[in-house]
Parts: C-alpha cells; sequence; structure tokens
C-alpha cells in the first residue's frame, strides 16, 4: 500500500507518506528533500530496539550521518528536562541550519522532538515518523510540538510543521492491543466530525477491537481518511483560530476525567472515548443532535474495546471548576465540540455547568 496525501499550507506544504515498509525507504524519501547530511534521530529505547536499526541503516545508505538520541518511554518525560537533553545531543553531534530532527517514536517523542527542531538554530528541518496509530493519525500531523509544564498538559509549545510524515503501518504489528485501541478513538472522532463515509466503514466491518481482525484495505482506509480529515481541518486553519478546534472533540471532558484520575488509569484515547460519548450526551440534551446517532457513536465506540462510562467516583465539582483552567477556554467560557450530525459538530461556549454535571453524574 503506499498513498500521499498533501497538507496544503501557505509556507510550510508537506506530504504524508503512507506506506507498507516505508522505513525501509526513509532515506531515499528524505534525499528528495534535499535537506543537509546530518539527522540526529529522536525515539525512545523500546521503539529504538524493534525499527532504529532498519531506519537507520536506510539513512546511511542514502548517503545521512545519523546520530540518535533516546528519551525514557512515556508522557513523565516530556518536560523541559528531558527536552534540554535533546539540545545537549544536538550541540554534541554539532546539527546544522540545514540538519534535521527525525522523530522515531509515538506522541511523546514526535512532540519533543518537533519542538526542540522548531528551537534549535530558531528552527531546523524536522521529519516525523510516527510508530503508535496515535500518533499516525493525530499527533504527526499538524505541526502541534510541545512539553508539559508540571501544571497542566502541552502548556510550552510551538507550531512547527515536519517536512515529512512518514506512515508505515507494518510497525504497528509490535504496538500494545490497548495502545490500538486508543488510537481508534481518534480515529472514530474523525468519523464523527468530518467523515461520514469513515464512520461507516467502521461500522460495516466486523471486527475492529484489534490490529489482528483488520485486513490490509480496512488499515489503510482508516490510515488515509483520518489523515485526509486531518490535513483538511489543519490546511484550512494551521493555528486553531476556529475550525482545528473542532479536532478537540471528546478532549473538553477526556482532559478532565484524564486530569482526575491523575493520569494514570486512562490512556488519552480511553480519556477521549468517554469524552466523546460525554459531549454526545450532551449534544442530545441541548437538542442538537438525535439520540439514534449517539447510540451509534456509543456503539461504534464499544466495538473498538473502548470505555463508555465515565467512572462515577470523580468528583464532579472539581470537574467543572478544571474546566475553567482548560486551554480551550477562551475568554471565560468553555468551548465545546457538539456533533450535530454523523460527519458534522458545531463549536459552542452555551454549554451549562449543569449539564456537564448531568453528563458526568451518567444521567
Ligand atoms: N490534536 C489536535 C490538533 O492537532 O489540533
Amino acid at each position: 500500500m503506499e498513498s500521499i496525501i498533501t497538507v496544503s499550507l501557505p509556507n510550510n506544504t508537506y506530504n504524508i507518506h503512507i506506506a507498507s515498509n516505508g522505513l525501509l525507504t526513509l532515506g531515499e524519501r528524505i534525499k528528495e528533500l534535499k535537506v543537509g547530511k546530518k539527522i540526529l534521530l529522536v525515539s525512545n529505547p523500546e521503539i529504538f530496539d524493534y525499527y532504529g536499526d532498519i531506519a537507520i541503516k536506510s539513512l546511511e545508505k542514502a548517503g545521512f550521518t545519523v546520530n540518535y538520541h533516546l528519551i525514557p518511554a512515556g508522557e513523565n518525560y516530556k518536560t523541559l528536562e528531558y527536552l534540554a537533553k535533546i539540545y545537549d545531543s544536538a550541540l554534541e553531534y554539532s546539527l546544522e541550519r540545514k540538519s534535521t530532527l527525525l522523530a522515531l517514536g509515538g506522541g511523546v517523542v514526535g512532540d519533543m522532538t518537533g519542538f526542540a527542531a522548531a528551537t534549535w538554530l530558531r528552527g531546523i528541518n524536522f521529519i516525523q515518523v510516527p510508530t503508535s496509530l496515535l500518533a499516525m493519525v493525530d499527533a504527526s500531523v499538524g505541526g502541534k510540538t510541545g512539553v508539559n509544564h508540571p501544571q497542566g498538559k502541552n502548556l510550552i509549545g510551538a507550531f512547527y510543521q515536519p517536512k515529512l510524515v512518514l506512515i508505515d503501518p507494518t510497525v504497528l504489528k509490535t504496538l500494545p492491543e490497548r495502545e490500538f485501541k486508543a488510537g481508534m478513538a481518534e480515529v472514530i472522532k474523525y468519523g464523527v466530525i468530518w467523515d461520514k463515509t469513515l464512520f461507516e466503514r467502521l461500522e460495516n466491518a466486523n471486527n475492529i477491537d484489534s490490529l489482528n481482525n483488520f485486513d490490509d484495505g480496512l488499515l489503510k482506509d482508516i490510515l488515509v481518511r483520518s489523515c485526509q480529515a486531518k490535513a483538511e481541518v489543519v490546511s484550512q486553519d494551521e493555528k486553531e483560530g476556529g475550525l482545528r478546534a473542532i479536532l478537540n472533540y471528546g478532549h473538553t471532558i477526556g482532559h478532565v476525567i484524564e486530569s482526575l484520575t491523575n493520569y494514570d488509569t486512562f490512556v488519552h484515547g480511553e480519556a477521549v472515548a468517554m469524552g466523546m460519548v460525554g459531549a454526545g450526551n450532551i449534544a442530545v440534551k441541548m437538542g442538537l443532535w438525535s439520540e439514534s446517532e449517539a447510540k451509534r457513536q456509543d456503539s461504534l465506540i464499544e466495538k473498538t474495546g473502548l470505555p463508555t462510562v465515565i467512572p462515577s467516583n470523580l468528583d464532579v465539582e472539581t470537574a467543572i471548576a478544571h474546566l475553567q483552567t482548560d486551554k480551550k477556554v477562551e475568554e471565560g467560557k468553555v468551548r465545546f465540540i457538539l456533533p450535530n450530525s454523523i460527519g458534522s459538530v458545531i463549536i459552542t461556549d452555551r454549554v451549562t455547568s449543569d449539564l456537564v454535571r448531568q453528563v458526568m453524574n451518567n444521567n
């Protein structure tokens, strides 16, 4: 399978290559971009063990000089402290203006490497080679980069677009099942907010709760259609002045759930799944969305094996207070993304605390 999707932007247009075994031709693909000879590959130890060698061999074969830098795996290391270590390596290997930082890994590696690329020497080349489903369909596309602050996720960051995103679906075979399902939450999100055909494709598939149940055609469709949806949205609104906010569907309540459970109970996609159920429920209660379509969404989430019920032991008042500190607040008003039909959403600040209370209490 090989597909190319273009993210069209005023100054930084780039391609997403979706190619089985694409890792083997990574070097050739980068050579076409006419970047400098030096590449610093950033990864985490586990991903590097699986794929570092293949990536480096391909890069060296194409004539690049490659060094690597490893970040311990996990969101806990997405900090300024660990970012500084990437800068240390950039210095050690004398990266120059034309050099490239290449992210080989999931969202944490991609976000941190991108931010390092945005800031080192005021901006050097950046390439994304995502290895998790979530990073393939969301984090690696669109240029959001950054690190966490102790007070909140992704508070420090920059929009910085990669020069190329290479998605090699064959690497998903080593992704843990739970992470695969979590990535599927973002795929379902694109179906609800943008692409009815994708939604129906998932509805009509026999079994979508494990990569083992995907045939190549289905996997290709979800990757292509998800990346297309993200590319279309980002092309219209690179820096989230308006439309791009729809990509946060399910994330408002999702972030609250993650935060109230100390980020150690649910992975991001699971929280987003419950967040989509919550947002769908709010849309129904506000008369925006039909109950039958909301049920179709919830069934699809359930069919993927993702959680649909918001835990009953959450402190709902803290949750509501928490919403006010979310990045999605504008002039004191919480913005919600709510569906009005499958494939279409609206952005509204008219959701009352009382409605959020009801939905968080599963009423
Ligand atoms: N993950 C949301 C966005 O890229 O805007």
